[in-house]
């Protein structure tokens, strides 16, 4: 199978290690890659929306399933792109169409469907400019903190947590004049959820579904959980207090309606589902959904996926999920993120990435990475994770700082205490 995957980051590094396992790989190219995926793969030079341009690469190269990492891609219609076209018939695509995106694209449209669908998902109103009176009121009829959300694709930053409301109201009325562009144009307010944050990973054929596992990520740069949020510092999975009770009630309450609620809505959704989830004294509610993998969860949920994930994916996508073969490694895996001095602020790139060599049973991904000869350069505020198994969680964790011990870059930061809530 020739196979491309989109995306140049962590997770991408990690979906491209677990495909070049596979014994159906003939080729795997990534676009654009990075220094950890161009060690196992051929990067590609190519932009992942610019459709015209990867529709001939796809088409130059004989390729037969495209891996879409990113949301940037599906939320604009790359499998819609593909599908118009009758010269790609064959080609297999992971991730799903406008339709199925809008449910990461849109936070209106995902309360929506999860109120349509009976999903467990905190209170709710949508506000426009026109309407936002009605959006005040429905603060005040809330307790702090208050929950404001950008409607749309705002790389991670739409979202405010405030404490008093005349802040809230503040920040309504700038996030309705273009605080975040046009994703606030509708602003989801929420009533705010007390509990621990915790996501779950299935992939499905818009019938079935196959859970890929657990995990939590800390999106905090310091420890304790506190400073700026990041694009994730580290993570674990399984979370250990999702028990067998708690899962069940994940798969019954969230889960099986969501992909029963797509098929009811006509969604042919085939790709990954990321729950983003709230542990509120042992019930799951829905916080967001993402429609692709999450990043650094990726670093730590495809390890434990012992199935060969090229047969899945086919098999998902000519809609057999079912009876598709499917393993998960019981242990533990966690990663810690090395980041660049500053991030997530400013921060210098370019800096020699030293000790990778002396590296052993961690997994290396990198994601702000490039080559430079035979020089491995950081090119990102997150540089690389590092990725152990271990019996438990704290067995994973002790060989993920020991490694972390032997990779040297100038200002490399890291957090001590992955896990440390759990
Ligand atoms: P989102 O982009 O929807 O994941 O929101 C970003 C972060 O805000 C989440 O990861 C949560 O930590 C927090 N958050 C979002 N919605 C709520 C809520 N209703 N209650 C509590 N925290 C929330
Ligand atoms: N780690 C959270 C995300 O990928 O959105």
């Amino acid at each position: 199978m020739r196979v491309l995957l989109l995306g140049g980051g962590g997770r991408e590094h990690a979906l491209a290690w677990k495909i070049n396992e596979s014994s159906r790989l003939t080729k795997l190219y990534v676009a654009p890659g990075n220094a950890g995926t161009a060690l196992i793969a051929e990067n590609v030079d190519l932009k992942v929306t610019d459709f015209e341009a990867l529709a001939a690469f796809v088409e130059s190269k004989a390729i037969d399933m495209l891996v879409v990492g990113p949301e940037d891609p599906l939320v604009e219609g790359v499998r819609d792109y593909f599908e118009a076209d009758g010269r790609f018939e064959k080609l297999m695509i992971v991730g799903p169409g406008k339709a199925g995106a809008i449910l990461e694209g849109s936070k209106d449209f995902a309360k929506e469907f999860m109120m349509r669908h009976h999903i467990p998902t905190a209170r709710y109103t949508t506000v426009t400019r026109e309407n936002m009176e009605e959006g005040v009121r429905f603060l005040k009829e809330l307790k702090p903190p208050y929950v404001l959300k950008a409607d749309g694709l705002a790389a991670g930053k739409g979202v405010l947590i405030l404490n008093e409301l005349d802040e809230a109201v503040k920040e309504l009325n700038l996030m309705l004049d273009g605080k975040f562009g046009k994703a606030g144009n509708q602003v989801v307010i929420e009533e705010f959820l007390k509990g621990i944050e915790l996501s779950v990973f299935a992939l499905t054929d818009g019938k079935t579904y196959k859970i890929l596992g657990s995990a939590k990520d800390y999106k905090r740069v310091g420890e304790g959980d506190t400073g700026l949020n990041t694009g994730g510092m580290g993570a674990v999975s399984p979370v250990p207090f999702a028990d067998e009770e708690f899962n069940r009630k994940v798969e019954e309450r969230i889960v099986r309606p969501t992909i029963e609620g797509l098929q009811a809505d006509g969604v042919d959704y085939k790709g990954f589902v990321f729950f983003g989830l709230m542990n509120v004294g042992g019930d799951p509610y829905v916080i967001e959904y993402n429609v692709r993998m999450g990043d650094p969860e990726t670093e730590v949920v495809m390890p434990r996926l012992k199935t060969d994930i090229l047969t899945l994916f086919e098999e998902m996508a000519h809609g057999q999920l079912e009876k598709a073969a499917f393993e998960l490694d019981d242990r533990f895996c966690t990663t810690v993120v090395l980041v660049s001095q500053g991030y997530p602020g400013s921060y210098e790139k370019g800096k020699v990435i030293s000790g990778l060599d002396s590296v052993e049973g961690s997994i290396v991904f990198h994601a702000g990475t490039r080559m430079d000869g035979d020089k491995v350069l950081t090119s990102g505020g997150r540089v690389m994770a590092v990725s152990s198994f271990g019996k438990t969680m704290k067995e994973a964790l002790a060989l993920s700082y020991q490694n972390v011990g032997k990779i040297h870059f100038d200002g490399m930061n890291f957090r001590k205490d992955i896990g440390f809530d759990l």
